[in-house]
């Protein structure tokens, strides 16, 4: 079977994996530059493509080893080749040309948020068409998907990404970057029904959270000028009311267009997909309405290389893919 290294470098994660076919991972590395971003709350481009410069060989090199491969082994080199910090993206790309030119094996560009929709079948099988949920720290996108390469987008977020609404209610809570693990956690210890945070949706499957944020800011604002500082007890009641009006929006959007679709398949990735609260939901909602749920398994939700090397595979299987990667499709 054909065994395909992937490389990552989009945002913050250096990361390269090995997978066998399109669903084996042989090896999965991930190197972050997080801690050197946190003390700023948010993620500077400049810091993690430096660190990203620093971090590659090595990445690439512990991938290999973990595989068990060398050089000759591999048939094809994948990289994200888009959306993402033009400099991170630069040196994963920078590297992977050069691996695939050295190694004369086809270089094979692929879509960060086309990666995180097909994260949901590494490990499984992948059966079409599907409905398709992508939440990640940019994107908040509803999908039907007919094959690879046709995936529709049929709703998106009108405002903040569900990640961005996480990390954005985690600053005014004073909880630090980034915002998704440290809401998740706090809020293990508060009351869902605390605060009512309510989604005033928008038409059709589109969706947007500055409602929600809004809601919390002025809450927040208010329980200040009353009480003076919060208890931990009231961040964690913030939190978790946060989170399940976040939650509760992203599974009824998303089982609603798979209700309606033929396959009632439902897909979801991206690294709010990490989320236990959002996981649970998601499993007790598709299985009170019949759909099927793939979820991508938690290594691969956060942005990681194994979902850039198994759709690479898929699409060498598929025998859909362009070897040239084009600068101009970077910044796409
Ligand atoms: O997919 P990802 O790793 O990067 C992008 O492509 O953006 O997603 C990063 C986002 C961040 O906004 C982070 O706060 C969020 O995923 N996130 C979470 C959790 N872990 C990470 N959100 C909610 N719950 C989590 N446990
Ligand atoms: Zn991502």
């Amino acid at each position: 079977m054909l065994k395909v290294l992937g490389i990552e470098t989009s945002c913050d994660e250096t990361g390269a994996s090995v997978v066998r076919g399109a669903g084996e991972v042989l090896s999965n590395v991930v190197a972050s530059s997080l801690a050197q971003h946190a003390p700023y709350g948010g993620i500077i481009p400049e810091i993690a493509s430096r660190a990203q410069m620093e971090s590659i060989c090595a990445v690439v090199c512990q991938a290999m080893e973990e595989a068990h491969l060398k050089a000759d082994d591999v048939d094809a080199v994948a990289v994200t080749q888009g959306r993402g910090l033009i400099g991170s993206l630069l040196v994963g790309l920078s590297f992977a040309r050069a691996l695939g030119l050295a190694w004369r094996v086809p270089l094979i560009g692929i879509n960060h948020l086309q990666a995180h929709l097909y994260a949901a079948f590494i490990e499984s099988e992948l059966s079409f068409p599907f409905t398709g949920l992508v939440v990640s720290g940019g994107h908040t996108s509803l999908y039907e998907v007919t094959g690879i390469g046709h995936e529709r987008l049929v709703g998106s977020t009108r405002d903040d990404a569900a990640g961005e609404a996480f990390d954005k209610v985690a600053k005014i809570l004073g909880l630090g970057y980034p915002g998704g693990p440290a809401i998740e956690e706090i809020a293990r210890n508060g009351s869902r029904g605390a605060f009512q945070f309510r989604c005033h949706c928008g038409p059709a499957h589109d969706i947007t959270f500055s409602c929600i944020n809004t809601a919390l800011l002025y809450k927040t604002q208010n329980l200040k000028k009353m009480y003076g500082v919060l208890s931990r007890q009231t961040i964690a009641d913030l939190a978790a009311s946060f989170q399940s009006a976040v939650v509760e929006d992203l599974v009824s959007k998303a089982c609603r267009l798979a209700q309606k679709s033929h396959s009632r398949l439902l897909a979801v990735g991206g690294g709010v997909a990490f989320n236990s609260a959002l996981r649970c939901r998601l499993e007790e909602e598709t299985r009170r309405r019949g759909i099927e749920l793939r979820l991508a398994p938690k290594p691969y939700c956060l942005d990681n290389a194994a979902m850039v090397a198994s759709l690479a595979g898929r699409l060498l299987q598929a025998k859909k893919y362009k070897t040239s990667v084009h600068m101009d499709t970077l910044l796409g």
